[in-house]
């Protein structure tokens, strides 16, 4: 009795496992294969309109994060790259008046961490999480509706078609976006933080002496904590990949 006992302890470690390591490689992709580490970099500059998305991703490090996070996640990633022609259309001066934190957070916010194939974002329920929600999944979302071969993109403040895919393939699909995704949250009337330009509204009668005092109020901590857990979700997927190579 005491023997099979002995015998069955390691079974029983070896099933948990087995099928633990099985549950987390369940939907990644049937092997990386021979091909190199995924690039977001080098996807983008093979499309050739992309000089100011692979700057910024480059500043705010968003680039290699997705690189690490596609290569240790198992839901794969998303992202929605603005054409150069998208970010010649914005306002002059709309990037610049953000501050840093709300850079990285523009960037984050065109990455979804989970892969959707085109088909999948005819179907997906709205709105899908982006690498700026955070771990608040009702903040910084994205709507995707649409027919047939067509799927448009909603931030709640701008709306645009979801065109060709540089890449489609797990674990990471890039697709063609002709706007930059401006997050309802920082630009719309509903923004978190005052940094949109003051809505030309005369009827409001807003003041200089408003302005700056909306300035000053500005909750310096807000964009502080959406980074944190930026920063959690990659350190979660940094964990996972430290159990797959246990495992
Ligand atoms: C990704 O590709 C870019 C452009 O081809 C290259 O400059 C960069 O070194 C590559 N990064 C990695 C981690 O290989
Ligand atoms: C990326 O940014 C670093 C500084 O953070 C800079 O040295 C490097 O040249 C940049 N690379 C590209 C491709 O822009
Ligand atoms: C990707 O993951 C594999 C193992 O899962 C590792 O060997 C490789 O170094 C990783 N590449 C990057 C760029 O993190
Ligand atoms: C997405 O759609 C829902 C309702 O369908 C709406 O409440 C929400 O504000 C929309 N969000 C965005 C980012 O468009
Ligand atoms: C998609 O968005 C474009 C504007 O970019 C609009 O003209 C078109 O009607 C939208 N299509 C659907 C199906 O909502």
């Amino acid at each position: 009795m005491a023997n099979t006992r002995l015998y069955l302890a390691p079974l029983l470690l070896v099933a948990v496992v087995l099928l633990s390591s099985k549950t987390m490689a369940q939907p990644a992709a049937p092997a990386p294969g021979p091909a190199g580490p995924i690039n977001l970099t080098a996807i983008l500059e093979k499309g050739g309109q992309f000089t100011t998305f692979i700057h910024l991703l480059n500043i705010t490090q968003v680039g290699a994060q997705v690189n690490i996070q596609v290569n240790s996640s198992s839901e794969g990633m998303t992202v929605f790259a603005p054409t150069d022609n998208a970010f010649q259309n914005l306002k002059p001066g709309t990037l610049n008046k953000l501050s840093s934190d709300e850079q990285v957070k523009l960037i984050l916010y065109h990455v979804s961490p989970k892969f959707y194939s085109m088909d999948d974002l005819l179907s997906v329920s709205n709105p899908v999480r982006t690498q700026a929600s955070g771990r608040d999944n009702g903040i910084y979302g994205l709507n995707f509706t649409g027919t047939a071969n067509q799927v448009n993109v909603s931030t709640g403040y701008v709306e645009t078609r979801v065109s060709n895919a540089l890449r489609d393939k797990r674990p990471l699909a890039v697709y063609v976006v002709d706007m930059v995704l401006l997050p309802g949250e920082m630009f719309g009337e509903h923004k978190l933080s005052p940094v949109a330009p003051a809505p030309k509204s005369p009827a409001s009668g807003v003041s200089d002496d408003d302005k700056s005092t909306k300035k000053a109020a500005a909750p310096s901590d807000k964009s502080g904590s959406g980074e944190m857990k930026v920063g959690l979700g990659f350190g979660l997927g940094l964990v996972v990949m430290c159990l797959k190579f246990l495992f």
